[in-house]
Formats: structure tokens, sequence, C-alpha cells
């Protein structure tokens, strides 16, 4: 049940700037997991592959999604990877097991096929490293294998195996989710911090200038969250930049108005890794604040694939696994987890959609066929696309409904960006049966037109796009924006995600 009638007043600052907009807030994620590089970005033989094997129909929607850093090759993965097995001639590459997805790797894409694809999608790579199975040494040797220019002996290989600029590299992870028992050489708290502590020195003697992200917990819901960060970064806080947050949020129960408020657990999660690490910057009197990494985060419908067999016994070639298929309720939680990454953008500086094509992912492959986009997709790419030049947090006057989970939730949810002549309101409405009517006052913006107003919004919010309806949902406009006197006013549907961009 509402509190209020359905209406909201929002009004916008010019001067409440949360941070200019570092574009590594749009990043994404690709594992060796399932089919998410073999048979989704990687298959050749299909009639768009081009010389590398890459599917150039992918390589557009990525462009199209506008993700920008991707991080690569784990999550679990890459706690059992020896990144040796995927650089070189391709035929003498071997196959190994995957502990982490119990699959077959087969290495036919390393990190110099990656490279290759990323200067195609225009994404930057943002790499782990393996401190499951391996330490210091793979690391070292990785970096210098990507970004010494030459003349040392794996710069020189790289050469050798076609690459000869060197990949550049800015973003490194110290390993993946290191607090998680499922992960291949999890350790406590403890042991990751001196680890990620020794590696990152390492890393940074060989480069002052890479940006290093420490493991923090691997979800707000273990045992050890906050103890964890608190005592990674009493090690590791003088050598690292970041430190990571994943989270990832699905209907539960039927209970759908809690799910369309997973944003709430989002700020709590980020609030206190924020004020961990600021605890520890303080007794360490250490002048430096800590950025967040949220490298993973997006619906997943983790109960059920719990419950169903997709790891099974069988060591498998790109196995269908976590290939969720999202409604239009889930593209609206998406879209307000942007917002609340945005909103927070003065501390949360990088964020990776995880993952990105087959694996609870935005874009959908089918081997030989099609590539399509999800419902999740349109409020990315729209939020990439309008996003520009600084963040502003509007102060939001919104009624409330009642949520099983997190109490009273606001039912309204902002964010506006603002950039020299124009500006992005990004709205949801989470009312499950009421239109809301917003006025927002972006009289200090200095616009006057609404230039593009769409919704992500359906009679049925359950709607999906699939192989056999790859259409059924997309970007409807949103009609009777209007923007007058420096008062804009627009009618959210119920279950709704908008962006409006005014000039
Ligand atoms: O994104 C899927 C998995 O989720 C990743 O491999 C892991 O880091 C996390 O648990």
């Amino acid at each position: 049940m509402t509190t209020s009638p359905a209406t909201a007043r929002i009004s916008v600052d010019r001067e409440a700037v949360v941070a200019p907009i570092d574009r590594r807030i749009f990043g994404s994620f690709v594992e060796h997991l399932g089919r998410c590089v073999y048979d989704g970005i990687y298959e050749p033989g299909h009639p768009t592959a081009n010389e590398d094997g890459f599917r150039l129909d992918v390589v557009d929607l990525v462009r199209e999604l506008g993700s920008t850093t991707i991080r690569y090759p784990g999550g679990n993965f890459v706690s059992g990877f020896r990144w040796e097995d995927s650089v070189g001639p391709r035929d003498q590459r071997p196959v190994r097991r995957d502990l982490a997805w119990h699959s077959l790797e087969t290495n036919q894409v390393g990190v110099d096929e990656f490279s290759r694809w990323l200067k195609l999608t225009g994404s930057e790579l943002m790499m782990a490293v393996n401190l499951g199975t391996r330490g210091i040494e793979a690391a070292l040797d990785l970096l210098e294998y990507c970004n010494h220019p030459s003349g040392t002996a794996l710069s020189d290989q790289r050469i050798a195996n076609g690459s000869p600029e060197p990949h550049d590299i800015r973003m490194w992870c110290l390993g993946n989710e290191m607090d998680g028992p499922w992960q291949t050489g999890y350790m406590t708290a403890e042991d990751y911090g001196k680890l990620a502590a020794r590696t990152a020195q390492a890393m940074k003697a060989a480069d002052r200038s890479l940006e290093l992200v420490v493991c923090g917990s691997s979800g707000s819901s273990m045992p050890t969250f906050g103890d964890w960060e608190r005592t990674v970064l009493e090690h590791a806080y003088d050598h690292v930049d970041f430190i990571s947050c994943h989270a990832y949020y699905q209907e539960r129960g039927g209970d759908l108005g809690s799910y369309l408020a997973s944003s709430i657990d989002m700020q709590y999660f980020i609030e206190t890794v924020v004020s961990t690490a600021d605890h520890v910057g303080n007794k360490l009197k250490s002048k430096k604040k800590i950025k967040l990494s949220f490298d993973e985060w997006n619906i997943w419908y983790l109960d059920e694939h719990r419950e169903s067999d997709e790891v099974n016994d069988e060591w498998r070639y790109a196995p269908r696994q976590l290939e969720d298929v999202y409604s239009v309720a889930d593209a609206v939680v998406l879209g307000n987890l942007m917002i609340t990454l945005l909103r927070n953008h003065d501390r949360v500086a990088s964020a990776s959609l995880a993952q990105l094509v087959n694996v609870i992912a935005p874009i959908m492959t089918e081997p030989g066929g099609a590539a399509w986009r999800q419902t999740t997709f349109f409020p990315f790419s729209v939020t990439s696309r309008l996003a520009r030049g600084e963040v502003l947090k509007p102060r939001i006057d919104a009624g409330t409904y009642a949520t099983a989970v997190y109490g009273d939730a606001p039912l309204v949810d902002s964010v506006v960006t603002v950039d020299d002549g124009a500006a992005a309101v990004f709205l949801v409405n989470r009312s499950l049966t009421d239109p809301i009517t917003v006025t927002v006052d972006v009289s200090e913006l200095g616009v006057d037109t609404v230039a593009e107003a769409v919704t992500m919004w359906d009679d049925d919010v359950y709607a999906k796009n699939t192989l056999a309806d790859q259409e059924r949902v997309g970007l409807k406009t949103l009609d009777g924006a209007v923007l007058d006197g420096g008062m804009l006013t627009v009618t959210l549907p119920p279950v709704s995600w908008s962006a409006i961009s005014l000039a």
C-alpha cells in the first residue's frame, strides 16, 4: 500500500556535485565461464566471425551497450588460471580443467586475442591476477608480458606472439573473492591481506602508476563482511587504490516490492565499505582515500542455479551455465542499481556489470545464429550514453511503500547528470500499481528542451526477450514529458525505469 498521492517532487542543486563522471563506472566483465568467451564473444565458424574467431555481431552490440573497462579473465576462474597457457601459437596451447566451473578450458582466447577484441569494442582491459593457486611471481610475469614495451624475456615473447605494442593495462585486481570458501585457494583475511600487500608492493615497484584493486568481501551477507575489509586494508592500505565490492540481486518468494528496492541494500553495502576503509585510513593517518571498485554487480537468479545441475560431473567445453533470462522488472532494478552507483560516484569510481555475454548477461547469442539484447541491456546502454559531465545528487520528496525486507522504501529514486548545456535525469518508479507524476526542478541546469525521453516498462513486468522472441521488450517513448519554466514534468508508469535527456 502506498502512503501518499501519486506525485513526487525532485529538486536539483547545480552545486550538489557528487563527482565528475569517470567512464570506468560503465565497465563490464568477461570471465572464462560457460558461454561468455567460447560460443559467446568467440565462435570461429560463425558467419560474422573475424580472422581471430570473434563474432562481429556481438562486437556491435557491445559497442551499443557502451561498456568501458572490461574485467577479465575472472571471477572464480582466475584463481586456477595459468596465464602462460593462453599465449603463443594456438595449436600448442594446452587444454586444462577449470575447477571453478568444472569445465574444459582450451586456452584459445588469451590476453593477446582479448586485447585485439577490446580494440574492436573500444573498451579498456582491467586484468585480474591469480592469487589462489599462484602468487607474486606469476603476477609480475603477467605484468611484464602485458605492459613492458620490449627488450625483456616476457615482453619479447609477447612481441613474438604478434602483439608488438604493450597492452598497457592500468587497472589490476589482486585475485578474486578470496574470502569465499568456493574460491580455489581461499584464505583468511590476515593471510590474504599480507599476500595482497606484498603483491601490490612488487607490482608497483615495476610501475608506480598502476591502479590496484584489493579484494573486499564477496558479498555483504558474508559472515566476515566488514572485518574482512578492515583486516585486509590494515595490511594493504598503503599499496592499493581500490577495494572491490560484489553484489547480486534477485526476486525471492514472489516479493517484487522488496526486490524493486534492492538499491537500498547496495547503498548500505557502499556506506559500510566506505566507513570501514576510512576508519582504517584514519587509524593509519593516511591522506589517501581508498576508492570502491564495484566490479561485480547484477541480477543473478543464484538460488535457482544452486538447485540446478548446471555444474555437474562431466568436463564440458563451453557449457550453458548461469544463462539467466531477464524480465522488465529485472531491467528496472538494474537501472536503479546504476542510479545508486552514480549517486555514490565520489567513492565508487569504477564498476563492472557481471557479466557481458550469455552468462548473467545483457547480450545473448546462439551458436551459428543470432545475438540479441536482454531487457537489462537497455537501462545500461542508455545510462552509459546519456550520463555525461558531472553527477548531481537530487533532493527527492516522494511517498513510500511498505516492503518486507527494507521496511518503508521510497517510491521514486533518481540521479541527475549535467554537462555543458545538457543534462540527463534518471528515474525509477517502484510502485507496483500506480503511475507517479514527478516534477523535477532543473532551473539551475541551463536547459530548456526535452531532447529524448525513454522508459523501460510493460503491462507484463515479467516479459522477456528470448531466442524465439528477441524483440518482445524494448525501450518505449515516455510520452508527455514537458519542460516549462525550468520545471520538468513526467508521469512514470508503475514498475518503470526512465531516462530524460535535456538540452
Ligand atoms: O560472476 C559470476 C561469479 O560470481 C564470479 O566468477 C565470482 O567472482 C562471483 O562469485
